[in-house]
């Protein structure tokens, strides 16, 4: 097993001094890593993996933007990035080989993915659960690190929340419908312009 602490340290001080988000990147980028391990626990998974694979999973749109490197997508240029680091860290190659596969399938927005090892669907639902709690700050991240417009940001959240949604693992729907209902509750609310306590 890889150096965890130091893996943490490195991706913390990548979160802080990317320019694409603001400096709430690395507390979404935490509670997945947290939120995965939890999923593992509860479904049967490897902590040990999961963890490392939450810390990565975003390294890519940490260091270039969501559309990732020339284009091809966060989630592939960050699978290329990560290993040397997780090299650096200590983790196997087989750790590195299954870390990048979950990184590469955590998209939602292909719903055709088939996440074929249990940590790669406990990422992916980790990720969405995050989103789920954070629909103010995605709204903010909408217009401030994106530059929508309101409008476009509430058409982006629709969409992104249909998204994350079919990204979480079965197992976990019913843990996590309360949280969408009210992440889409709250959504309607902010496009309404309607407080939001
Ligand atoms: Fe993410």
């Amino acid at each position: 097993m890889g150096d965890l602490e130091g893996l943490r340290e490195e991706i913390k001080r990548m979160c802080l001094a990317g320019n694409h988000y603001s400096m709430s990147v690395w507390s979404h980028v935490d509670n997945v890593a947290s939120n995965s391990a939890i999923l593992a626990e509860m479904f049967g998974g490897d902590i040990d993996l999961a963890r490392p694979m939450g810390v990565s999973h975003d390294v890519g749109a940490i260091v270039f933007g969501r559309s990732g490197e020339n284009g091809e997508g966060h989630n592939v240029t960050g699978a290329r990035m990560i290993a040397p680091i997780l090299q650096r860290h200590k983790y196997s190659l087989l750790e590195i080989v299954q870390i990048q596969y979950g990184i590469i399938v955590h998209r939602g927005s292909d719903q055709n993915i088939i996440r074929k090892t249990l940590e790669s669907r406990t990422l992916a639902t980790a990720d969405a659960w995050d989103h789920f709690g954070n629909m103010r700050e995605l709204w903010n991240v909408g217009q401030r690190d994106l530059h929508k417009s309101p409008e476009d940001t509430y058409v982006w959240l629709i969409r992104k929340l249909q998204n994350d949604w079919s990204k979480v693992m079965l197992e976990a729907r019913d843990l996590l419908l309360p949280d969408r209902d009210r992440a889409r509750d709250i959504l309607e609310r902010l496009h309404a312009g309607i407080p939001v306590s």
